[in-house]
């Protein structure tokens, strides 16, 4: 298992920046993660699409095992906006993955719980997104089950889209019905002018594509530390 493997899960719940690879340069992804997490990122967040749940294309566990053997310690948390996420359960796994979270609109309610117990039977920690118009009230019955819920702050596609603030309401209603070590990540239009805001209503998990990888290299490491708010790390 990968030494990070627990990132999410151990004490204490400091807030943690995870960039966005679908803005980085493909052409060079290794370096421009590897110079990230130099710069003060906690772990890497891999954008997973399929053409059917999300209007877009990304990439698949070959990328993931790439850049698994190109940077043997980080935390690579694997967002799934696919219609049949069990499917890559094994794959993502064999290719190296810490962690999956998976869309409660992509599975019936009766195969949430079994579905988180097959990625942890699998030796990764599990998530479970909900996107912006879905109503909060479709996570509550499985609040205390994952490791991290995921609040989607746009609609899944792209990189780049505006911030959607009133989704700050369904963190509000999780934060305080998570059980101690439970995570709550947001992913989608972050940047450091509504950072506090994300980070104020209770998610201890920044995911940031554009603010991070948009900027000059040199730029990146002031804008981690102000997604976290301060230039803390683990
Ligand atoms: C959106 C993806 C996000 C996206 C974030 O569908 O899940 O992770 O890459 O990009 P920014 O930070 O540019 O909104
Ligand atoms: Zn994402």
């Amino acid at each position: 298992m990968p030494p990070a493997a627990d990132l999410l899960t151990r004490p204490p719940r400091l807030p943690l920046v995870a960039p966005s690879i679908l803005s980085a340069d493909f052409g060079r992804l290794a370096d421009d993660c590897g110079r990230l997490l130099a710069d003060g990122a906690d772990l890497l967040h891999l954008d997973v699409m399929d053409g059917h749940f999300v209007p877009n294309l990304t990439m698949g566990p070959a990328l993931c095992r790439s850049v698994r053997a190109a940077l043997p310690d980080a935390f690579l948390d694997v967002h799934l906006m696919v219609t049949d996420p069990a499917m890559f359960v094994a794959p993502f796994a064999a290719a190296g993955a810490n962690h999956i979270t998976f869309h409660i609109e992509a599975v019936e309610p009766a195969g949430v719980e079994p579905l988180i117990g097959r990625i942890r039977d699998a030796g990764m920690t599990a998530g479970l997104a909900i996107n912006p118009p879905t109503p909060v009230e479709r996570l509550l019955p499985f609040v205390e089950s994952p490791d991290l819920h995921l609040v989607m702050s746009v609609n899944p596609g792209f990189s780049g889209q505006a911030f959607i603030g009133g989704v700050l309401d369904k963190v509000r209603t999780l934060s305080p019905r998570l059980r101690p070590g439970q995570r709550l990540q947001m992913d989608g239009g972050l940047s450091p002018v509504n950072a506090r805001d994300v980070r104020q209503a209770g998610c201890d998990v920044l995911v940031a594509a554009s603010a991070l990888f948009g900027l000059p290299r040199e730029a990146r490491a002031g804008a981690v530390d102000a997604l976290r708010g301060g230039p803390s790390r683990l």
